[in-house]
C-alpha cells in the first residue's frame, strides 16, 4: 500500500530532480546545459543550483541518502568534490583514485559517486581535434592542482606513453607522479622548454597568464609537427596561452567542451536519456558568457 504522504506528493514525484552544488554556485552554467537537454527530450525534470556551505555539506548528503530531498542525484563542484567522494556509499574506481567526485546518483538505496571530468576532457578533444591521439608518446601538463588530476588520469588511461607534469611547487607534481604511476614525470616550470621538445600534447590547467602580472611566454614550436595545445580554462575561450600557440601556428582546442561533455553521463544516470553536445548548446553557453 502506498504511503499517504507519498500520495499527497503524486504530482511532484512524477518529476525527476537533480542539482549542482558548490560554494559559491551562482556562476555555474550547468543549469543551462541540463535545462536545454531536459527541454529537448521533453522530460519532466528539474535541475537546480543549490549553494551549500562546506560545514553544511554532510547534512546535504544525508538528505540525499535518506531520500528526504528527493533528488535522483546531481553534480558537485568546488569546494565539495573531495567531501562528496568521502561521504558517498559507492564511489567507482575513477573517483576513488582521484579522491574526488563530481557526479552523484542514487541507485539501489546507495549514493554512488563518479568523476566525469576526465571523460569530459577526452571527449572535448575527440570532438574538436579529431586524430589528436594518433601520436601519443608524450603529453606535457602545466599545473598540479585539483583540476590537473583528472586530466592526468585520463591521459594515462588513454595510453599516453609519458606524461610530464610541470608545476611551480614541484612537490605537488611529484605527489601526482606517486599517485598516478611511473608514466607520470614531475618537473619544475624551468624544465618546460626541454619537456616540450617533441611532445604531442600540451595542456594548461592553471590560471597562469590570465592577468598581466603572471604572463608566461612559451615557445611551442619545438613540439611535434601537428601537436595540439589545449587549455582547460574556457573564460575567455581564447586564453593567453592558446592565443600564443595559435600565433606560433600550432593546432589549438579550447576547453569549453570539457564542461559540456562532463555533463553527459550524469544526465543519462538521472534522466535516462543520453544527450548530445551540439553546436547549438555550445553557442548558448558562449552567449551566456558574453552576458556576464
Ligand atoms: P585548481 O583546482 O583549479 O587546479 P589549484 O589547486 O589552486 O586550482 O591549483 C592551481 C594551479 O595553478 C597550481 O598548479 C598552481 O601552482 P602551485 O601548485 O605551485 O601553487 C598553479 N598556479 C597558479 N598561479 C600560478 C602562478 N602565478 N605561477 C605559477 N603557477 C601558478
Amino acid at each position: 500500500m502506498r504511503d499517504s504522504r507519498e500520495t499527497s506528493l503524486t504530482p511532484e514525484t512524477s518529476f525527476t530532480h537533480a542539482f549542482v552544488t558548490g560554494f559559491p554556485v551562482k556562476h555555474s552554467r550547468s543549469p543551462i546545459i541540463h535545462g536545454h537537454w531536459l527541454q529537448g527530450f521533453g522530460i519532466a525534470g528539474t535541475y537546480q543550483a543549490i549553494e551549500v556551505e562546506p560545514k553544511e555539506f554532510a547534512d546535504f548528503i544525508a538528505t540525499l541518502k535518506d531520500g528526504t530531498s528527493r533528488f535522483a542525484g546531481g553534480n558537485v563542484t568546488i569546494p565539495h568534490k573531495e567531501q562528496a567522494f568521502a561521504l558517498s556509499d559507492a564511489p567507482d574506481a575513477l573517483a576513488s583514485e582521484l579522491g574526488a567526485a563530481n557526479t552523484l546518483f542514487m541507485s539501489d538505496g546507495k549514493l554512488h559517486a563518479t568523476n566525469t571530468d576526465g571523460y569530459g576532457f577526452l571527449n572535448n578533444l575527440d570532438d574538436r581535434a579529431p586524430g589528436w591521439t594518433d601520436a601519443k608518446d608524450r603529453a606535457v601538463v602545466l599545473g598540479a592542482g585539483g583540476a590537473s588530476r583528472a586530466i592526468i588520469q585520463a591521459l594515462r588511461d588513454r595510453g599516453f606513453g609519458e606524461i610530464h607534469v610541470l608545476n611551480r611547487t614541484v612537490e605537488r607534481a611529484q605527489e601526482l607522479s606517486d599517485r598516478f604511476g611511473p608514466r607520470i614525470h614531475a618537473a619544475p616550470l624551468g624544465a618546460l622548454a626541454e619537456r616540450l621538445a617533441g611532445a604531442d600534447l600540451f595542456v594548461n590547467t592553471t590560471s597562469l597568464g590570465m592577468d598581466d602580472s603572471d604572463a608566461i611566454a612559451i615557445d611551442f614550436t619545438a613540439m611535434r609537427a601537428g601537436a595540439l595545445v589545449t587549455d582547460i580554462v574556457y573564460v575567455p575561450l581564447m586564453t593567453p596561452i592558446l592565443a600564443q600557440a595559435k600565433e606560433q601556428g600550432m593546432r589549438v582546442a579550447d576547453g569549453l567542451g570539457m564542461l559540456l561533455h562532463q555533463a553527459v553521463p550524469g544526465f543519462e544516470k538521472w534522466f535516462g536519456k543520453r544527450p548530445s553536445v551540439t553546436p547549438e548548446l555550445r553557442s548558448m553557453i558562449i552567449a551566456d558568457m558574453e552576458k556576464h
